[in-house]
């Protein structure tokens, strides 16, 4: 089963088919949203609205140890999470969609980890990203681009123009505030997880312009049927079984 975590309005994929919808409690708390089951094709798949589907969770007060839980309790194996950030490589356009392969994380406040003990586990990260799932997106649409280092941003304001030119110095090409603890999160739960991010703007100080939810709303939309046709293509084309490393996430990890 694939998990499909986003912005309200994307399970109205053409071929989506729902079947139920259920409100799942968890050891961590209530899960965004309600999740949406059913399938496209021979696959089935469950939606989650991070944010709720009326938008009134911010990126810090997601929930995202009940969200995962909540994946993991419904059977799914794989996630893609669908993101909106900001551009700080000057390459990008808005409008782009990126697979990053990297996260640097400057989250403060949020629940990080299952493990809180007495069970210790430290999962290995070196790879963010389930490389399979990458390799599988990369061949629904031959223009989205390949790899890149998102930061992950406490929020939920944004940033100053002074934070976006340290990011770039260490690496960043992207910034936004929702990929951590989600996709750590995801490993330890020894799902397969991956980021399509949509550069919905230039980070603050690339241009001059002032930046505006307005304008991430805005292109988020008109991104949309883009980002639906990725993932109707990439669940119908997604292997039954997982070949990569992320099921044994757990194995040799804990204290
Ligand atoms: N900064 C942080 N998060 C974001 C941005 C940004 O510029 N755009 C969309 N999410």
């Amino acid at each position: 089963m694939i998990g499909i975590i986003g912005g309200s309005g994307l399970y109205e994929i053409p071929g989506f088919r729902e079947s139920e919808r259920v409100r799942i409690n968890t050891p961590f708390g209530e899960p965004s949203d309600e999740f949406i089951i059913g399938s496209i094709g021979s696959r089935d798949v469950v939606f989650l609205s991070r944010h709720g589907h009326e938008h009134a969770i911010p990126p810090h007060r997601v929930n995202y140890r009940a969200n995962i839980w909540g994946f993991r309790e419904i059977g799914v194996k794989r996630i893609m999470a669908v993101n909106a950030v900001g551009g700080i490589n000057t390459r990008y356009r808005p409008g782009d969609i990126v697979l990053p392969d990297q996260i640097i994380d400057f989250t403060k406040n949020r629940g990080q980890t299952f493990y809180d003990g007495p069970r210790v586990v430290h999962i290995d990260f070196t790879e963010p990203y389930c490389s399979e799932m990458r390799s599988v997106l990369l061949c629904t649409d031959g223009g989205i681009l390949d790899g890149g280092t998102y930061i992950c941003t406490e929020g939920p304001r944004l940033e100053t123009a002074g934070e976006i030119a340290f990011y770039r110095n260490i690496g960043g090409h992207m910034v936004g505030m929702t990929q951590m603890p989600e996709a750590a999160l995801a490993r330890e739960a020894t799902l397969c997880y991956l980021c399509i991010a949509v550069i919905t703007n230039y980070a603050a100080g690339i241009t001059r312009e002032r930046l505006t939810t307005t304008e991430v709303v805005e292109t988020m939309k008109q991104s949309t049927e883009r980002v639906k046709q990725i993932i109707a293509s990439a669940v119908e084309i997604m292997p039954v079984d997982r070949q990569c490393s992320c099921k044994d996430a757990l194995r040799d990890a804990e204290l």
